[in-house]
């Protein structure tokens, strides 16, 4: 009997290292969801987690993907898998970038956005960073060797905007990201309830908050005050004092972006813009008459406008519409290698992710992320092994199919 027992008997050995241990227990974007919940202050973890209103768009980001199904081709002889591809002119180990998202060292209080960049650079795929990080545009360009990106918003002060998107020439940004679908924010109704405000207030509420969550409280209390470093010290306001976003943003960014500002942007930047936001066909078919070379169809995470459409449902009828003048990218519910996948198939050229990697930030720093953008390779090229394609341009429409679902009573 006991041999039968050590023979059927295997531990785990013990990992030591508690990043390592968190890590390990992941093994999809949505257990790292779950670790980050158990290590942000709830406060954080709704603002990364939470969308605009009612949810309804950020919920059916994904439900698009789970909607869209595969027709795998079988027996193809396929002799080697490569994922790579071409985005905005420049070779990509794969079809995937990373979105910008503000404030990443609300997610990990030490590194923030320095780690992110970090792990992409070494995976070799493009980091954006947002105009609202917490880490400088050159503090990043100083720790990634890699593919690096600028995201704008439209301040008031245009002045302000030039100065950045001339600081990000000078430290080697090879893109600029305008952001379009924020004329004001929209209403996160989870920060409402929860007071958020950036950096997060240390009140009695959050205080308790604050003590249930001790990992991330001591990194916080160990590292320099969190602050918007593009504008450190800037009249405009640079998080020293905590502010709403929604107050924030509505201050200081112009409600009245135009077609005028794109013209504008071109004539201050002399390389590659992306418009970050667009959510109908007309305004893709706008901005390649513009001369734009990539759009992003985003809804910005579910978190602007509820009830906008999914950026994978926009995919066909944009890349028809706008045919090989720019090239689509789908930022949204993209949560594996396999999703990017279906994006590809409908006529992207690339996935964007945000969520995914600042859960991914917030339970392993730099680790977490390698780890991520690993499994998203992994994924990419299992999926195409096991839909019959060698590269990601044999993907096709005929690799996916639309399921009916009822309509939801
Ligand atoms: C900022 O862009 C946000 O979505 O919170």
């Amino acid at each position: 009997m006991f041999d039968t027992l050590r023979s059927v008997l295997r531990f785990r050995r013990f990992e030591l290292d508690p990043v390592e241990r968190r890590l390990l227990r992941c093994a999809s974007v949505e257990d790292l969801r779950a670790a980050a919940k158990r290590r942000l202050p709830q406060g954080v973890f709704d603002y990364i987690d939470g969308g605009a209103e009612s949810e309804h768009t950020l919920a059916r980001n994904t439900a698009a993907f789970d909607r869209l199904e595969f027709s795998p081709r079988v027996l193809q002889g396929l002799e080697s898998i490569d994922p790579s591809t071409t985005l905005l002119g420049k070779p990509l180990p794969m079809p995937l970038a990373l979105a910008p998202t503000g404030f990443t060292r609300m997610a990990d209080p030490l590194a923030g956005e320095l780690a992110v960049a970090r792990a992409a650079s070494a995976a070799g795929v493009p980091y954006s960073l947002s105009t609202l990080s917490t880490r400088s545009i050159e503090e990043v360009a100083e720790v990634a060797s890699g593919p690096k990106w600028f995201q704008v918003y439209a301040w008031r002060d245009r002045g302000m905007v030039k100065e950045m998107v001339q600081r990000a020439a000078a430290a080697g940004y090879e893109a600029l990201l305008l952001t379009v679908d924020t004329a004001v924010l929209g209403r996160r109704e989870r920060d409402v309830r929860t007071g958020f405000t950036l950096p997060p207030k240390l009140g009695p509420e959050t205080l308790l908050d604050g003590v249930l969550h001790p990992g991330w409280t001591f990194d916080l209390l160990r590292s320099e005050p969190i602050v918007f470093a593009n504008v450190a010290g800037r009249a405009v306001g640079d998080g020293s004092d905590p502010v709403s976003l929604a107050d924030y943003i509505n201050t200081q960014f112009d409600s009245s972006l135009g077609w005028g500002d794109v013209a504008w942007l071109q004539s201050v930047w002399n390389g590659p813009i992306v418009l970050k936001g667009i959510q109908c066909v007309d305004d893709a078919v706008r901005a390649a008459d513009a001369g734009i070379p990539a759009v992003a169809l985003s809804n910005h995470g579910g978190r602007q406008l509820d009830h906008a459409p999914p950026p994978l449902e926009l995919v066909e009828a944009v890349v028809d519409a706008v045919g090989d003048r720019l090239e689509v990218i789908c930022d949204g519910g993209v949560r594996r290698g396999s999703d990017v996948a279906k994006a590809l198939a409908l006529g992207a050229r690339a996935g964007w992710i945000g969520r995914a990697y600042l859960y991914a930030v917030a339970v392993g720093g730099e680790r977490g992320v390698a780890r991520l953008l690993a499994d998203f390779d992994e994924s990419l090229r299992r999926t195409l092994t096991l839909l019959g394609c060698s590269r990601v341009s044999d993907l096709t429409r005929d690799h996916v199919r639309w399921r009916e679902v009822a309509l939801e009573a």
